[in-house]
C-alpha cells in the first residue's frame, strides 16, 4: 500500500479537519502519515523537523495544506517548503503524486494563490500534480462548490465548514491514493 503524507499547518482547526477528511477518503487504499507543521518546528526562522521531511521521502503521494493567509500559504508552511530545498537539489521527491488544499474566511479570499503556490512547489520537486476532476457547479452533492479544479479550496459559511467541502476533501484524499497506486 502506498503512503499518503498529509503535510499541513493549522491554528484554529479547519485545515486539520480537511486533512483528516482526506485521510478518511484514502482509507484502505493508502497508509497515512499526518505531518502537522507546528510553530516549534521553526527555530530562528528555519524549519527544523527532519523526521517530517523523512516521512515525505517515504511517501508515494503528498498533500500540501495550509490556510490562506494574506493571499498565500501561511509563513509556517513556507518555512517547511524552504527547508525542502536539500531534497529539491537532488530531486528526491520527483515523480511522487502531489495535491493541495486550503481554506479561508472568504469565498473569494485568494485561496487560488495558495493552491498555485503548492502546485509550483510540486513542480520544483518534479512531482506530478493531481487536481480535482469534479466540475464546479455540476456535482449533485455540491462537491467542489467553489469550482476550484487546481485543488481543494474551502471557506467557512456562518462559521462552519460545509459538509460538501468535507466530502470534497474525502474525494481528493481518495484520488491521491488511487493515483499513487497507479503510479506504483
Ligand atoms: C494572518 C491571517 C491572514 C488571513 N488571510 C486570509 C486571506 O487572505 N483570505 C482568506 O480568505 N482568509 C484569510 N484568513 C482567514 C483564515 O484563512 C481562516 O481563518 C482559516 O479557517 C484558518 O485555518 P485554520 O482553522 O486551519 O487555522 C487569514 C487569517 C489570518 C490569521
Amino acid at each position: 500500500m502506498p503512503l499518503l503524507a498529509i503535510v499541513y499547518f493549522s491554528i484554529s482547526g479547519t485545515t486539520e479537519r480537511l486533512a483528516h477528511a482526506m485521510a478518511r477518503g484514502a482509507d484502505g487504499m493508502a497508509e497515512i502519515a499526518f505531518c502537522r507543521i507546528v510553530g516549534d518546528d521553526i527555530v530562528s526562522g528555519r524549519f527544523q523537523n527532519e523526521s517530517l521531511l523523512e516521512s515525505i521521502d517515504r511517501a508515494g503521494a503528498v498533500a500540501f495544506g495550509s490556510p490562506t493567509y494574506m493571499g498565500g500559504p501561511a509563513a509556517q508552511f513556507k518555512a517547511f517548503a524552504d527547508a525542502s530545498s536539500d531534497r529539491w537539489s537532488k530531486q528526491r521527491w520527483a515523480n511522487k503524486i502531489a495535491g493541495g488544499f486550503t481554506t479561508g474566511a472568504c469565498a473569494g479570499g485568494d485561496q487560488l494563490h495558495a493552491l498555485t503556490y503548492f502546485s509550483i512547489l510540486a513542480a520544483q520537486h518534479g512531482m506530478l500534480w493531481c487536481g480535482l476532476d469534479i466540475p464546479g457547479g455540476e456535482d449533485p452533492s455540491d462537491r467542489n462548490r467553489l469550482g476550484s479544479q487546481l485543488g481543494l479550496a474551502t471557506h467557512l459559511v456562518d462559521g462552519t465548514l460545509p459538509q460538501s467541502d468535507v466530502s470534497t476533501a474525502e474525494y481528493l484524499g481518495q484520488r491521491l491514493a488511487k493515483m499513487a497506486r497507479r503510479n506504483g
